[in-house]
């Protein structure tokens, strides 16, 4: 989604704001913009592009002053075009915002404002907040009251930063994160940690319902009702620091090569959360497990997983389709909620309709001060460090280890090698050469799939979903049995299927499958411990327990996806048209 940022203090703001957004970019990237506020005035550039083309083209860090707002944009409301980005000025050029969310009745505020002769330039929602706020500032002259009044009318999920041209930051938060970096000599403002971590770990999370002024060094915050908040600092971990590619090309071949390490620091940091969640599992007698993209299909792999060895059943639900089905919830259950950023909007919204029918939240995360981290009973961390690329690798496996971790709680005959899970990732990503040859055969194809049965269809849905936003081909999870009912239809010389075929019982049915297809003239890449030739192209898989197959398998669809990505041109770190962290329902 968009991030924003703010800066006060003693330095030039352009500079520091500019590389805040440079640290954010994974939010959102379709456009970028600064505004800075010097001698009573305020200056802006804003355009589309990434951080880097928009600064070469307006040199956002040379605009003069200590006191500055930025934005990266995914849109929403209007389209990509550079009067779309923000910031957004009010009319009387007085007052610019920047803002993430969504204003739900922006058309109503906007017919209102229009009456009362207010003219605006965007076709974005956002802009109906820089001239809310000059309509109330003139009336009361005082940015307290303006906020007060302005959040008052606003409705929706929002985040927003306003600076007033005498250099006052206004900025206030509705279900959308905000955070204020606290300096020695400085305040921040920012939609993550990953805006100010370079200038310091302390930090303000500013709760829901909240707006914050800043004024000559001054910070008060305030909820919606004027009531004062005294701000709580807590200290980030330097962890979240370590946001360089390094040598690799690509964030997200830095990821995928991070496994076999991040593999052992899952779980780890919130090992009593974990215990407890375990004991609430057992006791339960319904689980729901939630999540969306990646996070869900971890739930799917957790589904089969638990049931096979821990004899628990449990029900995955898609975060956004809960909202449609409440009922399907019994009341007093347990929720695992599933999330990498903990700020999905349809995740927190799933979370917030099973706490109305009194539900346990159990959530795994990997940011633990996210707001789901807040909304949840007990939180066990990711701990994989900060996740840059927009699709989630690292994460991923991270969220299996967690899950092997609580069935070895539930079932003491289990015992997970996790040392052994570790190599067979390093020999996997030892492939590379074979992997980036038989991603140079994907150019030119326009639909693949991905086959599996049992615990392997939810990693044949991962799959696909990794190949569709790294590379735009068209790619499907199939389990294997429905084959024969619809998508062998599909099948013929100009389509690629991988068979994820490692040899346990699923096995020969899927060679079977294999078969049929390349019968049909498809291509076959087999993902495998045992190589046969119904595949046109083997990738090996180290042999393993049963249960940790999935990692295997996983990793090397991962580096297709990204050297066929690299084969099609596309952006890996940056697909088109998405974002990290999807905060808008
Ligand atoms: C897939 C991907 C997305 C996310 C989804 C949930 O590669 O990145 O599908 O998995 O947006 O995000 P989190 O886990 O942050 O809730």
């Amino acid at each position: 989604m968009c991030s924003i940022i703010g800066y006060t203090g003693e330095d030039d703001a352009a500079p520091i704001l500019v590389k805040g957004l440079r640290r954010m970019e994974y939010r959102g990237y379709d456009s970028v913009g600064v505004a800075t506020e010097s001698e009573n005035q305020i200056e802006l550039k804003k355009g589309v592009g990434k951080v880097e083309e928009v600064n070469t083209k307006f040199h956002l860090e040379k605009l003069p002053g200590k006191i500055g707002i930025g934005h990266t944009r995914w849109a929403t409301h209007g389209k990509v075009t550079d009067l779309n980005a923000h910031p957004h000025p009010s009319n009387s050029g007085k007052i610019a915002i920047v803002h993430n969310g969504i204003i739900e009745n922006f058309t109503e505020l906007k017919q209102e404002l229009e009456k009362e002769g207010y003219k605006f330039q965007s076709e974005t929602d956002s802009e109906i907040i820089a001239n809310l706020l000059q309509k109330h500032f003139q009336d009361s002259k005082d940015v307290k009251e303006t906020m007060l009044k302005t959040t008052a009318e606003l409705k929706g999920h929002y985040s927003f930063i306003a600076m007033f041209e005498n250099g006052e930051l206004a900025a206030a938060r509705f279900h959308e994160p905000l955070i204020i970096g606290v300096g020695e000599k400085n305040y921040f403002l920012s939609s993550d940690v990953l805006g100010f971590i370079e200038q310091t770990d302390d930090a303000v999370y500013i709760n829901n319902g909240n707006f914050v002024l800043i004024n000559q060094a001054k910070l008060q915050i305030f909820d919606f009702d004027g009531n004062v908040i005294k701000p709580e600092i807590t200290k980030v971990s330097k962890e979240f620091a370590d946001v360089y590619k390094g040598d690799y090309a690509h964030f997200t071949l830095k990821e995928i090569s991070e496994q076999s390490d991040t593999i052992f620091r899952a779980g780890e940091s919130t090992k009593e959360a974990l215990k407890e969640a375990v004991d609430y599992l057992r006791h339960s007698k319904n689980i729901y497990l939630t999540g969306s993209g990646t996070s869900y299909n971890a739930s799917l792999v957790a589904k089969y997983l638990l049931a096979k060895y821990a004899k628990i059943k449990t029900e995955s639900i898609i975060s956004s389709e809960l909202q449609f089905s409440p009922d399907l919830i019994e009341p007093n259950s347990i929720l695992v909620a599933i999330s990498q950023s903990g700020e999905s909007a349809d995740v927190l919204e799933a979370v917030n309709i099973a706490k109305k029918s009194n539900c346990k939240i159990i959530s795994i995360i990997n940011s633990l001060t996210s707001s789901l981290a807040r909304e949840s009973d007990i939180v066990i961390g990711m701990n994989c460090g900060p996740e840059i690329g927009v699709a989630a690798t690292k994460s991923f496996t991270s969220q299996l280890i967690i899950l092997y971790k609580i069935i070895q709680e539930l079932n003491e005959e289990i015992k997970i090698n996790f040392e052994e899970i570790s190599s067979s990732i390093s020999k996997i990503l030892e492939e590379h050469n074979l992997i980036k040859k038989i991603a140079s055969e994907l150019k030119e194809i326009s639909d693949i799939y991905v086959l599996g049965r049992g615990i392997h269809y939810p990693i044949a849905i991962e799959s696909a979903l990794k190949i569709k936003e790294l590379t735009y081909i068209h790619a499907e999870g199939i389990a294997g049995g429905e084959l024969k009912h619809g998508p062998l239809a599909l099948m013929d010389t100009n389509v690629f299927v991988i068979i994820i075929n490692p040899e346990d019982s699923t096995y020969q049915d899927t060679l079977t499958s294999a078969r049929e297809i390349k019968a049909r003239g498809a291509k076959i890449i087999g993902i495998s411990d045992k190589n046969s030739d119904a595949y046109d192209f083997w990738v090996k898989i180290p042999k393993t327990d049963e249960l940790t197959y999935p990692i295997s398998e996983t990793i090397p669809i991962q580096l297709l996806s990204y050297y066929a990505a690299l084969e099609k041109e596309t952006d890996p770190d940056y697909p088109r048209n998405l974002a990290k962290s999807v905060t808008v329902k």
